[in-house]
């Protein structure tokens, strides 16, 4: 039965370049896992955008004497560009400065206010004399009052991970000019938190059985330890979303807060510009339907108790205000498998000190398989991990090239050559054949299991075994000397590895999807795998922007064990992947720093 899924993607704030980090942390996992969807048959919303606004963004407009609008088109731009060329397939990659965007969100904040989960507060503000102005939480720095970690920021703790309140920070200043900031007053609107926390509460110990422990532990192990208070969600800032609220001019959205509603209007987004406008429905007002949050480890407060309590808190009254209809319950979050971080060469990867493997800039050099194998196969999942140039060209080389693209190659032009570019037919089968073949489509339960509890390495892992199995299989037989003794023996080997390596291209197909469909074509077929990428430019109430999408291949189930025919006529094949100089360890690592 097809399921519906909604793969939600962290959006990447558009102030810099993504790098390794970024993509093994969230935005590759959920292609994956979005590309397994559908080969599954299932329907899949994979939505994602540029994050816009809020003072990541102006932080870099200060810093670069442009305005937030340009530094946000331009790094959306390279983001769809490197999205394109590594195959992230978003169904809709849009951005939060959209007026649908500004809709929704505004929706959600007056469904809270109509639910009584808002609350107005004076309270005090760090002000910076030297500039006459409100310094945003970002802007100001200084020791945690929690645990002490000496460059907090204002909004959050990357020593302790926690959320903060600014004004507590100790000996703060200004990041702009280092100067000291004083308190003033200010108004805002709050979050009540704390009348959600019941429910939000609730809502974590349903999925207790299955979310990875670092979220469990920064979620509902926080919430038990320390409670939930309400929390600012306007800022003193022009550069974002209006308070949708008379007398409140000046004042914008916090970036934390509408954000992460992304999800909600970027999948009303998609079911617009698919023509379907209510299409959105099946995943928001659908609880059977399964949402996926493939997120950084530093974004999980945010995900696993902010945006559960904005959507339990505005509710039906959303819908009402939207659309007018009467509304429904708006589908929670069911997974949320946030990643570790990856660091580099031993070192916490940092842009501004070039300390990075940049995307775009990788993909000049290498091909975009050799990327994601990689990086799946050291994705932090449960841990930090390490990109190490070294260990990236031994994995090339040996895992994906020699146990893989070489076996793929090898049995293809062999079957090309002496049976006359078709698969040959084996008559009967022995035990052996048969077992190598029983054994690779097991791995449509064992590797789809992993996929499916968003195990990404171990399905790797796994896949990759069992292409060595197949080559085990191959050693053994040795379809290459049986040849001359005896060519029917040998058709009996070639066609099991190629029953083989046609059911192994489907379940290597989400991680490395360039190369299966290339393989995919070599064996005969004339329908692709997966569907294609394109971009469109919409235009609405904020002037345009451009969008990526994806266009869906022909339907039908892929994710199940080969139906090779015998006789089916195959095509000249190629080599998969490029193998690696050694040497390109050390001129990559010269390029650091
Ligand atoms: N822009 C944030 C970051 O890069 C992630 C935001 S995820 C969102 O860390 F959903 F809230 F947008
Ligand atoms: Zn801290």
């Amino acid at each position: 039965m097809s399921e519906y899924i909604l793969v939600s993607v962290a959006w990447p704030y558009a102030n810099s370049q993504i790098h390794v980090g970024n993509l093994t942390g969230s935005y590759l996992p959920a292609d994956i896992f979005a590309r397994y969807h559908r080969l599954a048959g299932d329907q899949v919303a994979m939505v994602s955008g540029s994050d816009g606004h809020g003072t990541p963004v102006t932080v870099r407009a200060d810093a670069e004497s442009t305005t937030p609008l340009k530094v946000y088109q331009h790094y959306h731009t390279t983001f769809i560009e490197l999205y394109q060329k590594l195959g992230l397939t978003y169904d809709l990659f849009t951005s939060t400065h959209t007026e649908n965007h500004f809709e929704v969100s505004q929706n959600i904040f007056l469904a809270l206010q109509a639910n009584n989960f808002l609350y107005t507060e004076r309270q005090k503000q760090w002000y910076a004399p030297t500039q006459g102005r409100f310094l945003p939480d970002r802007y100001v720095e200084g020791t945690c009052y929690i645990c002490g970690y000496p460059n907090a920021r204002g909004d959050q703790c990357d020593g302790c991970g926690s959320l903060l309140d600014a004004t507590q920070l100790i000996d703060p200043r200004s990041k702009i000019d280092g100067s000291t900031p004083e308190l003033r007053e200010t108004e805002h609107f709050y979050l009540d938190l704390g009348a959600l926390e019941p429910a939000i509460i609730e809502f974590l110990r349903q999925r207790e059985g299955y979310f990875r422990p670092n979220v469990l532990r920064q979620s509902l192990g926080q919430i038990q330890s320390d409670g939930l208070r309400g929390r600012p969600i306007t800022r003193d800032l022009d550069w974002g979303i209006p308070v949708p609220v008379e007398g409140w001019g000046g004042k914008c959205l916090y970036v934390w807060f509408e954000a992460v509603i992304g999800y909600l209007s970027a999948s009303i987004e998609l079911a617009r510009l698919r023509g379907k406008p209510d299409d959105w429905h099946y995943w928001w007002y659908n609880p059977a339907a399964r949402g996926y949050y493939f997120i950084g480890k530093d974004n999980i407060p945010f995900h696993a108790v902010n945006w559960p309590g904005q959507l339990i808190g505005a509710g039906e009254a959303f819908g009402r205000l939207l659309e007018g209809s009467e509304g429904k319950r708006l589908t929670l979050p069911y997974d949320i498998p946030a990643n570790e971080f990856m660091n580099l060469e031993g070192k916490k990867i940092s842009g501004s000190r070039n300390w990075a493997v940049w995307g775009l800039d990788f993909l000049e050099r290498y091909d975009p398989d050799s990327l994601r194998y990689y990086l799946t196969a050291n994705m932090p999942e449960a841990k930090d991990t390490d990109w190490d140039w070294d260990d990236f060209v031994r994995r090339n080389n040996d895992e994906l090239v020699a146990t893989w693209g070489n076996l793929a190659n090898r049995v293809l032009s062999f079957a090309y050559k002496h049976w006359d570019g078709r698969v040959p037919e084996p008559g009967e089968l022995r035990p052996e054949d048969q077992e190598i073949i029983a054994t690779v489509e097991a791995g449509f339960q064992s590797v789809g299991q992993h996929l499916e509890a968003v195990r990404l390495r171990a399905a790797l892992g796994e896949a990759l075994r069992l292409a060595a199995e197949v080559n085990k299989y191959l050693d053994k037989a040795a379809p290459w000397f049986e040849i001359k003794s005896d060519k029917a023996a040998a058709a009996k080997s070639i066609y099991a590895a190629l029953r083989a390596i046609d059911s192994l291209k489907v379940l290597l197909a989400p991680f490395i999807p360039f190369s299966s469909e290339r393989l995919h074509g070599y064996l005969g077929y004339s329908e692709p795998l997966f569907g294609s990428q394109y971009t469109e430019t919409v235009q609405d109430g904020l002037g345009e922007h451009t969008v990526l999408r994806y266009r869906p291949g022909p339907a039908g189930v892929h994710w199940q064990p080969s139906q090779l025919a015998t006789g089916k006529a195959l095509h000249q094949p190629g080599p998969l992947f490029r193998k690696l100089e050694p040497s390109v360890a050390a001129e990559e690592r010269a390029r650091l720093g």
